[in-house]
């Protein structure tokens, strides 16, 4: 009956191509990823084929049909094409599971984007999905196109920020006639402010999640200029809720009086992993004010912070308020004015508090601090990430101090630096020590500008998907066939992004084999 409803509702949304949502004989795609499928790749890891049957695809961009015919020509190891051709357009392909447009309005469009296996938008995973095709993106105002994709992700992620803004997943909006997902890990859950799960599908708040809207705000608009749209539906009102979230995480656990302030946010859960939990009855650990730092519970990975001065996240909202300043200043010239002072006050209070020396490595950006001199050195695989620093667009790769924590992250300095035989990268305690997480290997990448690192990496990538083809969450790194999420979209986007970077920065490397 539901599936009835789904698949009506979207015939009706769809025009010349667009959706084709949920047929009966398409496969589920969270099983199709853990098999192979023919034709495999002529290349000595026989990787298997994983686009779904054009008729089952949800969304087809014809730039990125063309980008993947281009890069046929250019990618000359046959794994390596296979990995890019299944990677890169699996956002497209699988997650796009609802795009129409709010219930009272003809011109609002709504893009519904699940992170894979999950049938929620994430707004972190979702920014950076659809960053994965920034590089193709171009001024359209045809509600099919890249720039319509683009524009529902905002408008949904602005409608999402603006009802529940601590949160950092939600269910598909009423308009799609998709039912809401039970998340059983959120069951305990005991969160102020409250939210009904019939919106969120869980609400641990992270600073990363609202940069992520502004991240994808500032691509939109980087690549189109499309300078009215922000004008035209609650883009305004989004970034106004914003500020007022960073404006009571700027603020400390203590009053000056010694009291101890009320915290904006709190969150509980009954379990058993202390990375999914806050201490202190729910506020975290505690944070000392006056350093122009935005505090985050959470991590990119959904783990808990240990000090909520969370310097990834940090630079990327730094980095992405004051490249939303520009829009907003035509729209809303005092607001604007606010973003820029925001953005500033939190780079200065990172280059003053976010930094430590380190005795192998000098002057090196701390992972998290807490404001009372204590800090934790460390990285983690999920963007934001300190390796990640120069693709937030908060500095430039050349930076010393970057130079000298990438030096340290990627190596055995780093607490969650995993090696082995397999794989060589960054994981976490999402999913624990051992396991390296491909996405620290592709940023490695985007970050690097050294020819031998970039092809070690390549191998390391197009040897590790355990024959399916397709970058999953992490990989042991011992085993290859012992690896975790087999539909993981963003990580796929990010692989093809950072592929199709190399056709402009570094051609010649697209003809490596690795045979
Ligand atoms: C559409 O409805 C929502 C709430 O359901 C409301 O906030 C919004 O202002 C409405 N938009 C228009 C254009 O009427
Ligand atoms: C806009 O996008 C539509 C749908 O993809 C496409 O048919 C059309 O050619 C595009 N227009 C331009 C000017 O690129
Ligand atoms: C990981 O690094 C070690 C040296 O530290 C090296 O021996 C090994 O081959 C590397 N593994 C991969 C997959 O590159």
């Amino acid at each position: 009956m539901m599936r009835f409803r789904v698949l009506l509702l979207s015939s009706l949304a769809a025009t010349s191509h667009a959706i084709i949502n949920g047929r009966a004989s398409c496969p589920d795609y969270s099983q199709y990823s853990t098999q192979t499928h023919q034709p495999l790749s002529t290349g000595k890891y026989q990787l298997s084929y994983m686009r779904p049957d054009p008729a089952c695809r949800k969304y087809v961009v014809p730039e990125v049909e063309a980008a993947i015919n281009d890069m046929k020509g250019r990618v000359k190891d046959p794994d390596l094409f296979r990995l890019f051709e299944n990677a890169f357009p699996n956002t497209l392909d699988t997650t796009i599971s609802w795009k129409g447009f709010a219930s009272n309005s003809t011109t609002e469009e709504l893009t519904f984007i699940t992170t894979g296996d999950i049938v929620a938008m994430w707004l972190r995973d979702s920014a950076n999905q659809m960053r994965s095709y920034k590089s193709l993106l171009k001024a359209n105002t045809s509600t099919d196109s890249l720039a319509g994709l683009f524009r529902g992700a905002i408008n949904l992620q602005a409608r999402y920020i603006i009802q529940n803004p601590y949160c950092n997943s939600f269910q598909a909006p009423p308009e799609s006639g998709l039912p809401p997902q039970h998340n059983g890990a959120a069951d305990t859950d005991a969160v102020s402010p409250s939210y009904s799960s019939s919106f969120v599908f869980e609400c641990k708040y992270e600073l990363d999640s609202i940069s992520a809207f502004l991240q994808l705000s500032s691509d939109y608009y980087e690549k189109t200029q499309d300078a009215a749209f922000f004008g035209k539906f609650k883009w305004i009102q989004a970034v106004q809720t914003i500020l007022n979230v960073a404006q009571g995480l700027l603020v400390g656990t203590y009053a000056d009086d010694g009291s101890v302030n009320t915290s904006p946010y709190t969150f509980q859960r009954t379990t058993t992993a202390g990375t999914e939990t806050l201490s202190n009855s729910g506020i975290g650990n505690p944070v000392k004010s006056g350093t122009g730092l935005v505090r985050s519970a959470f991590r990119p990975s959904d783990d808990a912070t240990i000090y909520q001065l969370f310097i990834p996240a940090n630079m990327q909202f730094s980095s992405y308020l004051s490249k939303c300043a520009a829009i907003m200043k035509p729209l809303n010239a005092d607001l604007a004015n606010k973003m820029t002072t925001l953005a500033n006050s939190v780079k200065n209070g990172i280059n003053k508090y976010g930094k430590v020396n380190h005795p192998t490595f000098g002057q090196i950006y701390a992972y998290e601090i807490d404001g009372f001199g204590s800090s934790n050195l460390m990285d983690d695989a999920n963007v934001p990430s300190l390796l990640s620093a120069p693709i937030l667009d908060f500095l430039d790769a050349s930076d010393k101090t970057y130079q000298n924590t990438r030096k340290f992250v990627l190596s055995t300095w780093n607490p969650y630096y995993m090696h082995g035989p397999v794989i060589n990268g960054t994981g976490g305690p999402h999913v624990g020590p051992g396991r390296a997480w491909p996405m620290s290997v592709i940023t490695e990448l985007l970050t690097s500008s050294d020819d031998s690192e970039i092809i070690s990496g390549l191998h390391t990538l197009v040897s590790s998907t355990d024959g399916l083809g397709l970058i999953h969450e992490s990989v042991n790194t011992f085993d290859a066939s012992r690896w975790t999420r087999q539909w993981f979209s963003w990580a796929n986007g990010l692989f093809g992004e950072m592929l199709l970077g190399l056709k402009d920065r570094k051609p010649q490397l697209l003809a490596t084999s690795f045979q």
